[in-house]
């Protein structure tokens, strides 16, 4: 891997953009190989991702600049597939991905942590889709999520008037849920992705499934998604373990769930 950083720490997984020269700007060699990053996630062991980019002035600058300059229309569709793909492939992921937002997270770069998780950023950070000032609109899924995430009406102020926002703002329309200052940001990030990872690893996974499918459809169908993923829990060592060691008392005992099984 030229460019995507990957180690793993206690349970918890860490995917570096590592393209710094270039502000870890998408192109198509660092989109092939978070995808395959994401496909060697080795998920009986990790819980939990972090996402962030190298050095801290920039997350990721957006979609590569000067390879998307020469696309054909057939080559600019085949590209938002590319990164489309990839990204909801994020989104879809088994366990939580938490983007740690370290600076510039433009264009691709807001549209990747849109497709994750949760999202913390440091006091830097900015955040836009500044698209329409390239000629082109969002194209990794920033028309779709931002209007899902924030209001739309806030979503196409920032999309058509390529308004970049800081931080604070970013906080004040929920598209970040905690600003930090910059070298608590990664701190920040694992400290909640080990929280994360000491919860049933089950039950976690069918939260994330059942949150992300239930949003895609009706309330009735929503809850029956939920109902289906929340007795599917009841055949897991970590239910028994979790409700016994209450009814237990044990409160040391409830907090060691035990290994991940039964997915
Ligand atoms: N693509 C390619 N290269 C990029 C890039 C991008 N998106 N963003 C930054 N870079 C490169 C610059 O070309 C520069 O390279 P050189 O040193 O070789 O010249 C290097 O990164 C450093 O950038 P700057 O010198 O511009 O740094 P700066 O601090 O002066 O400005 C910035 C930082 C404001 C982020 C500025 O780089 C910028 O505006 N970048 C483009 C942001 C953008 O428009 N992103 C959206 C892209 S379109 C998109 O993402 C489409 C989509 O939805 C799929």
């Amino acid at each position: 891997m030229e460019f995507i950083l990957y180690e793993v720490k206690d349970m918890v997984g860490t995917i570096t953009i590592n393209r710094p020269k270039a502000l870890n700007a998408l192109n198509s060699q660092v989109l092939d190989e978070l995808d395959a990053t994401l496909d060697a996630v080795d998920l009986d062991t990790v819980r939990c991702l972090i996402l962030t980019g190298a050095g801290d002035k920039s997350f990721v600058a957006g979609a590569d600049i000067g390879e998307m300059s020469t696309l054909t229309k057939a080559e600019g569709e085949a590209f938002g597939k590319k990164g489309n793909d990839v990204f909801r492939k994020l989104e879809t992921f088994p366990i939580p991905v938490i983007a740690a937002i370290n600076g510039f997270a433009l264009g691709g770069g807001c549209e990747i942590s849109m497709s994750c998780d949760i999202r913390i950023c440091s006091e830097n950070a900015m955040f836009g889709q500044p698209e329409v000032g390239l000629g082109i609109t969002p194209g990794f899924g920033g028309t779709q999520r931002l209007a899902r995430l924030v209001s739309p009406g806030i979503a196409k102020q920032m999309i058509y008037a390529a308004r970049n926002i800081k931080a604070d703002e970013a906080y004040r329309i929920g598209l970040v849920n905690a600003v930090y200052p910059v070298e608590e940001l990664i701190p920040q990030a694992e400290k909640l992705a080990a929280t994360i990872a000491k919860n049933a690893p089950i039950a976690v996974r069918n939260c994330k499934k059942a949150i992300n499918d239930g949003l895609q459809t009706d309330m009735d169908n929503a809850l029956v998604i939920e109902e289906k993923l929340f007795g599917d829990c009841f055949e897991t060592e970590d239910q028994k373990a979790g409700m016994g060691n209450f009814l237990e008392k044990d409160k040391e005992k409830k907090l060691k769930v035990v290994p991940f099984k039964n997915c």
